[in-house]
């Protein structure tokens, strides 16, 4: 049975999808494992590493998913690769069906199934196979780390003969997986931490870590352990409350999301306006819209006196650790999908049908069925195990 490793093609990606040891424990389950030339060059994972580690290596992306029976990707497939995957294929990458239709079309007419990291479960037994959280855990360090390297002073308090130099002042907003590690880089680096959510929660999390949560009194829970949606009244008093906090920080990360939708703008121009100058906001939902209505992916931006970094794609900032943990990722949830080397799903348990949005082509999620305007199919549960999927 082939398993594919394909190429990013997203623009600045540097990650791949399964790294040379994880592709040794494949071959040794008896996967005849396909790595696209090149795949983790980008990584520091040569082509040589696979070769050794027992994988093939494929000139070109036709080649490496044909015949692919499972393919791995770290970004959605583009339309001309999902146009060529094998018939029946199973396809496991992030993907946010609303933002990748003309390949998901691609791969419904291929009869693919195909399964999303971005609608895992955040449940116990789904920590291993969490991607989101592994690649949030990359970005978090690295915005503790792009703050200290723009700063134009001391993280640490420093007593020195010349004098002594007060610790920087830095605050989070957004305490999930990418805010903790953020205060945790932050804190390693000896900076005074203050941090701030919307989910009760995060309080006892952030304080755990040695920062002090700024508790506004707004709360916004929503389902899933993830926070609503905030109502633009509700958007306008927490900026107010929070423009002291930010005015008195040479600091603040930003990592707030609410899934499927446009990050909340939690700091207006004005807030940053209030900030000293040499400032820093380092905005890690820049992907997604940006925390900062001064945002822009990719850039920095000179506002006054302060700086604004909008990170694009953070985990591509560290990609060897990054691919290290997404191909574990990879594996464990491929384990839910394969038995003894073939594809055979267990269609009963819930972390297969949370993260499954086509299967065999039929639109089965909500979101995907709405985003390629056909109806909603229902899970097809087979009594005795299925057919293999083949070329
Ligand atoms: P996320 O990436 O969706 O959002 C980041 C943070 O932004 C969240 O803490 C959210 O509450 C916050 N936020 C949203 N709107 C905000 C606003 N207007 N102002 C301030 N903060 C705002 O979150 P992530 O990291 O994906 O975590 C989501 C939840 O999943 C958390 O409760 C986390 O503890 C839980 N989780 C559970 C896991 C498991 O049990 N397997 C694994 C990982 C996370």
């Amino acid at each position: 049975m082939k398993l594919a490793v394909l190429a990013e093609t997203r623009p600045g990606e540097t990650r791949v999808a399964l790294v040379p040891d994880i592709a040794k424990r494949l071959v040794a389950d008896g996967w005849d494992v396909t790595v696209q030339r090149g795949a983790g060059s980008h990584a520091f994972f040569t082509d040589a590493a696979f070769e050794e580690a027992g994988a093939t290596i494929a000139p070109d992306a036709a080649s490496t998913l044909a015949d692919a029976v499972v393919v791995v990707r770290v970004n959605p497939l583009d339309a001309a690769e999902a146009a060529q995957v094998a018939n029946g294929a199973l396809v496991l990458s992030f993907l946010q069906p609303a933002g990748a239709v003309e390949a998901l079309r691609a791969l419904a007419g291929r009869q693919a199934t195909a399964v999303s990291f971005d609608l895992l479960p955040r449940i116990s037994r789904a920590q291993s196979m969490d991607a989101l959280s592994s690649q949030s855990t990359v970005s978090g360090y690295r915005s503790g780390l792009a703050a200290a390297e723009h700063l134009a002073k001391f993280f640490p308090m420093f007593m020195t003969s010349a004098g002594t130099v007060p610790p920087a002042k830095v605050l989070v907003m957004g305490v999930g997986v990418a805010g903790l590690q953020a205060i945790a880089t932050a804190r390693r680096l000896g900076a005074v931490v203050r941090a701030y959510d919307v989910r009760a929660a995060a309080k006892e999390e952030a304080e755990s870590l040695g920062a002090t949560f700024v508790d506004l009194g707004v709360t916004a829970e929503g389902t899933g352990g993830y926070a609503r949606e905030l109502s633009e009244e509700e958007l306008a008093r927490q900026r107010e409350a929070l423009a002291a906090e930010v005015a008195s920080s040479d600091v603040v990360i930003t990592t707030a999301a609410v899934p499927g939708r446009k990050a909340p703008v939690l700091l207006t121009a004005e807030m940053v306006d209030g900030m000293g100058a040499g400032s820093v906001i380092i905005d890690m939902a820049a992907d997604s819209g940006g925390n900062c209505e001064l945002t822009v992916a990719g850039e920095e931006i000179r506002h006054g006196g302060a700086l604004v970094v909008g990170l694009a794609n953070p985990p591509s900032g560290m990609p060897t650790h990054a691919s290290f943990l997404y191909s574990r990722n990879v594996i464990n949830l491929l384990a839910l999908f394969t038995k003894e080397g073939r594809v055979q799903p267990d269609w009963k348990d819930e972390i297969v049908i949370g993260t499954t949005v086509l299967q065999h082509g039929n639109a089965v999620q909500a979101a995907t069925a709405e985003a390629l305007g056909v109806p909603l199919a229902e899970l097809d549960v087979p009594a005795t195990p299925e057919p293999e999927a083949g070329a």
